[in-house]
């Protein structure tokens, strides 16, 4: 498994470093309204991809930006978001991550999270907790919702009377704080390194959520569905917390 995850980490610094070395020159266009993809979303995928395969020829794989190899015989899947924040990287606002997760038998079992900005690698294998930068990494303590900062992530171009924006408008009047950040990956790093509490979406894929959803299990978080059921990669229903009574209370919150 140390295997896999120094082949993440190896990957995900390649990942970065090209999306740092086309932060000056690249262009940017919609996919959909407002859902924005840059030539360095595609350079980091093609380079993450051909390190891992040409390691793991047989493994199979799935990546944001059209990359669905499911041909190979092998029991591991890489799930690939080679530029999470791209809305951020394009207003140079500097808050997106490279997340490269691996799953053996449908169960995920490597995460890899690299934040080029500041040299965070966030990382975590099944059963081995989660480090930061070589460190262990921790959720927070904090219980009570009025004591918590929350995070949120919201449908692109969503509307004012979306159940999401109640969500939000609901969690925003009983916690501490809710924030938006533009990178799922990373959110899912903070509630992992307890620099953030407890954070949900409705409307993630799985790119966005593989390798965070490990770390933050072996922080010592808890990852469920927003109305406390198990958690699915393949479903968009994610709540992520410190583990803590936090937990309950967002689910009940989200709920009302
Ligand atoms: C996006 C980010 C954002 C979330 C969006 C995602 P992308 O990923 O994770 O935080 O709200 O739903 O699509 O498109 O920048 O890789
Ligand atoms: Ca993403
Ligand atoms: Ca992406």
């Amino acid at each position: 498994m140390l295997t896999f995850l120094q082949t993440a980490q190896e990957a995900a610094r390649i990942g970065g470093r090209i999306l740092q070395q086309w932060q000056t020159k690249f262009t940017a266009r919609e996919k959909s309204p407002a859902n924005l993809v840059t030539e360095a979303d595609l350079a980091s995928q093609e380079a993450i991809f051909d390190f891992i395969q040409t390691r793991f020829p047989d493994h199979k794989f799935l990546g944001e930006e059209g990359l669905d190899q499911q041909a190979g015989t092998s029991e591991y899947r890489w799930v690939i978001d080679p530029l999470d924040g791209t809305g951020n990287y394009v207003h140079r606002f500097p808050f997106y991550a490279v997340s490269i997760g691996l799953e053996y038998q449908g169960q995920l079992v490597v995460g890899v999270i690299y934040d080029p900005t500041r040299d965070e690698m966030f990382s975590a294998m099944k059963g081995a907790g989660a480090l930061l930068n070589g460190q262990p990494l921790k959720c927070s303590s904090v219980e009570p919702l009025s004591e918590a900062m929350c995070m949120a992530s919201l449908p692109i171009k969503t509307s004012a009377e979306s159940a999401a924006v109640k969500r939000f408008l609901r969690v925003l009047t009983e916690a501490q704080s809710v924030q938006r950040s533009g990178s799922a990956a990373l959110n899912l790093c903070y509630v992992a390194s307890g620099r953030v509490d407890g954070f949900w979406s409705t409307s993630l894929k799985p790119w966005d959520m593989a390798a965070g959803v490990l770390i933050v299990e072996e922080a010592g978080g808890k990852v469920t569905q927003t109305g406390g059921g198990a958690f699915c990669l393949e479903v968009p229903d994610l709540l992520a917390s410190n583990g803590t009574g936090l937990h309950e209370s967002l689910v009940r919150v989200l709920a009302e």
